[in-house]
């Protein structure tokens, strides 16, 4: 193993070196402090690396990403989402049979208990279902106390994967249902997941309803693209909740809660109602992106061109391509006109020539064309950070398995203290 030497003060520290499959280098820190004193600081962690993990590999430079050795663009052509999820969380693609017993496993628990349909009608109507979601996957441990043991058996662990990934789809579709009030739709088993997904958001009790391949397909894309990107804000909050040995439940609502922000999974429902003040404000035309995108490079103005950036793509995010191809298709095919999706095209084009940007290395990433994408579906905008959590589920899934069974101790960073010195306390009246 190589190493790194660091000197401090009078002292030579030797850092072992790491180096990851694709050549990637970390020096390894952790006896820093027992050796030298010292900790390192690195607030909002930009340059730590926080685990070794399998799982996926991303190439911030060059815009790669692949789940366990297969690339992205493989995988959201020719994969299915549970074959892509089987993946993750067990390391290899299925084999017929296997996939078809996980198939099979997640069909069998899309029911969630009775007791818990009741529960929705405790949340106003108003309520985000993302709110709603990550307390019902926790609600879920209280059903299945055996599953909460994180130390548990093959078997069992098997059943929580199972259950979890098909009673959140069910979850998410009744609190769309719930926010509209109409009558929840029970899963039909006899279709494949992103099918009955769908079915149970807007199928009605009153009429037939057909699931459209193309919707469908679409969707089953866009879960692949989201299923996992290896240690962002909400897979590390997985990992650190785990690292406690709180149950898989736990961890996978505290990963729903840290995606909803704007800056991570919200970002898609953000990029569409900005395009949306954009379209009120004037639309397409060029006076107008100019303007908004000098509203966006002005740091005054406390607005962000939203889906464009990222803290590890700086050429371009190569889950954004897809989507923008995806995008195009979807809409033509369904003849959809979204004025959106030309002020969309309109602000991509002056952003990618403007030197704040390109300075920057700001790009369009996953969020920017999967709004529109979700909308050409149907799916109402508060509904598309709770896809994106379907999507990611099976990642937050395989980086907590990963995490269990490499032992990783418990998540407890340090800090440096910036506030008073020792001082004695005042009584009320005489401060
Ligand atoms: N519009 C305008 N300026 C931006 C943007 C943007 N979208 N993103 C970054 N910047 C500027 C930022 O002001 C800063 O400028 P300066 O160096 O002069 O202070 C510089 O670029 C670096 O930004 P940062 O916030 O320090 O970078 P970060 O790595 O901490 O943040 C980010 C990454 C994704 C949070 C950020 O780019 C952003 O806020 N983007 C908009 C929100 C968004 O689309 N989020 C979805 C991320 S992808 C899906 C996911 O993984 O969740």
């Amino acid at each position: 193993m190589s190493k790194a030497e660091l000197k401090i003060d009078d002292k030579t520290i030797d850092l072992p070196v790491v180096t990851g499959t694709e050549n990637e280098k970390a020096m390894d820190i952790s006896r820093l402090r027992s050796d030298a004193g010292y900790v390192t600081m690195d607030i909002g962690l930009k340059n730590t690396a926080v685990t070794l993990s399998k799982i996926t590999f991303l190439d911030g430079e060059e815009g790669i990403l692949r789940y366990r050795g297969y690339p992205i663009e493989q995988l959201a052509e020719k994969a299915g989402f549970l074959e892509v999820a089987y993946l993750l969380i067990y390391g290899e693609l299925p084999t017929r049979e296997e996939l078809d017993s996980f198939t099979s496993g997640v069909t069998n628990h899309t029911l969630i208990h009775e007791n818990m349909k009741k529960f929705f009608e405790g949340y106003p109507q108003h309520a985000h279902p993302m709110g709603v979601l990550a307390s019902m996957i926790c609600a879920l441990s209280s059903f299945y106390p055996d599953s909460t043991d994180p130390n548990t058996n093959e078997d069992e662990f098997k059943l929580t994967v199972q259950r979890l990934i098909a009673k959140s789809a069910t979850i998410a579709a009744w609190s769309y249902k719930n926010r509209v009030g109409h009558p929840v739709m029970y899963p039909q088993n006899r279709l494949d997941y992103s099918s009955n997904l769908l079915h149970m958001m807007f199928a009605l009790p009153t009429e037939p309803y057909e699931v459209s391949d193309k919707v469908s397909s679409a969707l089953n894309k866009l879960l692949i693209l989201h299923a996992d990107h290896e240690q962002n804000c909400s897979t590390s909050t997985v990992r650190v909740v785990g690292s406690s040995q709180a149950s898989l439940y736990a961890a996978a609502s505290a990963g729903v809660m840290a995606l909803w922000g704007p800056l991570h999974g919200g970002a898609n429902q953000a990029v569409v109602e900005m395009l949306q003040q954009i379209y009120d404000d004037g639309g397409a035309g060029k006076q107008n992106i100019e303007k908004w995108i000098s509203r966006f490079k002005d740091k005054e103005s406390g607005q962000r061109l939203m889906g464009f950036g990222h803290r590890v793509y700086k050429n371009f995010d190569p889950r954004a391509t897809i989507i923008k191809k995806a995008a195009d298709e979807v809409l033509g095919e369904m003849k959809i006109n979204d004025p959106l999706l030309d002020i969309a095209k309109q602000l991509e084009h002056a952003a990618l020539n403007d030197s704040y940007f390109i300075d920057k290395k700001l790009y369009p990433n996953v969020d920017y064309y999967s709004g529109l994408l979700y909308r050409a579906m149907g799916i109402p905008t508060d509904m598309f950070t709770v896809m994106f959590a379907l999507g990611r589920m099976p990642g937050w899934i395989a980086n907590w398995k990963e995490m269990m069974e490499e032992k990783q101790p418990i998540t407890r960073p340090r800090q440096i203290y910036m506030g008073e010195k020792a001082r004695d306390y005042m009584p009320v009246d005489k401060r």
